[in-house]
């Protein structure tokens, strides 16, 4: 049984609980959260994706406010960190250097240097290190990798991917809306759909970018053109400035010679295959959801079972890059090139 603690227990430090819950090889020894009193107030935390744990039985699990005692009292094998992203790397590090592995939330770090400094206390400690880039596990995402790269309709022409929200209200002290600890909405939303582009596509030669400001003058919306060697079209837009009651939106569009594969979250049905003759079909997908089976994908690594990952430190790393070079696009007006 692998003894796992939760580090931050915030909106997805619950996330990451409902699926260490539901697996029967883990078993949830401890979380751990600056705040004191996480065990009433995890009550009435909200976020912008179902699926965080409502119900939260604390039997059997002990909390803690502080990182260090807990990695040295529990004997943990893993940890989940889902802190904000300005400690990602010093926690990370730290629960390393403790000896345990970490499955540590999206975005890796706040930057390409943070990134690095993971990298390599992952390394130098053995462990394994895992970022929650939960959208190449999303059962319909992972499928049109596969479609796409099994070049059963031809070429990719053109793709849009969208991820669309409210501002987010929920963090704690709002830290996710200080561009300086959460990077805005590049980093901490619109990084999904980036790291997913390079997924599918490799690494982009270089990125066009526009932002859409706010009255404060803060980027709260962003769209951008992924720029290959050869001519397809592939562009993906994320904002945090939608209306309350517009909800959240996850989609995309992939035109491909014989094809068209579309998704979207707030559709019925929300994928579907769209072939060059007859009707358009939905293909069956994997059981569970993006969170679920990056864990699964953790512990199988954990313990040392041969896989073929699905992502690795230099993608999550590389995704910090590109939106590092997307900001500045929006900054300076320009093409900015990867190479
Ligand atoms: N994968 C996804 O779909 C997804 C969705 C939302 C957020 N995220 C990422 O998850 C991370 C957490 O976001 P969130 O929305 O859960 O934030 P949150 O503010 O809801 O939760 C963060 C928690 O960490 C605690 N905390 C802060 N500093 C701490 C410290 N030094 N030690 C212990 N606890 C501390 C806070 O008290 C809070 O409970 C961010 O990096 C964010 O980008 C990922």
């Amino acid at each position: 049984m692998l003894k796992i603690g939760i580090v931050g227990f915030g909106f997805m430090g619950r996330m990451h609980y409902r699926c260490w819950k539901a697996r029967d090889d883990a078993q949830i020894a401890a979380i751990c959260d600056a705040n004191e009193n996480i065990v009433e107030d995890s009550k009435k935390a909200v976020g912008n994706i179902e699926g965080a744990e409502d119900a939260v039985d604390f039997t059997g699990i002990n909390i803690y406010s502080d990182t260090a005692k807990c990695l040295t009292e529990e004997k943990l094998d893993a940890v989940s960190i889902a802190l904000p992203t300005f400690v990602h790397a010093q926690y990370t590090i730290e629960a390393l250097k403790s000896g345990v592995h970490v499955l540590c939330e999206k975005p890796m770090g706040l930057n390409v240097t943070e990134c690095e400094s993971m990298m390599a206390a992952a390394k130098s400690s053995g462990k394994v290190l895992q970022i929650g880039h939960c959208v190449r596990f999303w059962p319909e995402y992972a499928k049109t990798k596969d479609i796409v790269a099994s070049g059963e309709y031809g070429k990719v022409l053109a793709a849009t991917f969208q991820r669309l929200a409210a501002t987010p209200t929920w963090s704690q002290d709002n830290w996710i809306m200080d561009e300086q600890r959460s990077g805005g909405v590049a980093l901490d939303l619109h990084i999904h759909d980036t790291d997913f582009v390079c997924y599918l596509f490799g690494m982009p030669r270089a990125v066009y970018s526009f932002g859409g400001k706010n009255s404060a003058g803060k980027l709260v919306h962003i769209v951008t053109q992924y720029l290959y060697d050869d001519d397809k079209v592939i562009t993906a837009e994320g904002g945090w400035a939608m209306m309350p009651s517009f909800g959240f939106e996850m989609s995309f569009n992939i035109v491909q010679e014989k094809a068209t594969i579309v998704y979207d979250c707030t559709r019925e049905p929300a994928f579907k295959v769209c072939p060059t003759a007859g009707e358009a079909f939905t293909p069956e997908v994997q059981a569970g959801d993006g969170y679920i089976l990056q864990i699964d994908h953790f512990v199988r690594a954990l313990k040392g079972e041969k896989i073929t990952p699905v992502t690795t430190l230099e993608d999550s790393r590389d995704s910090v890059k590109i939106v590092e070079a997307e900001k500045k696009s929006v900054q300076t007006g320009g093409i900015v090139s990867l190479k």
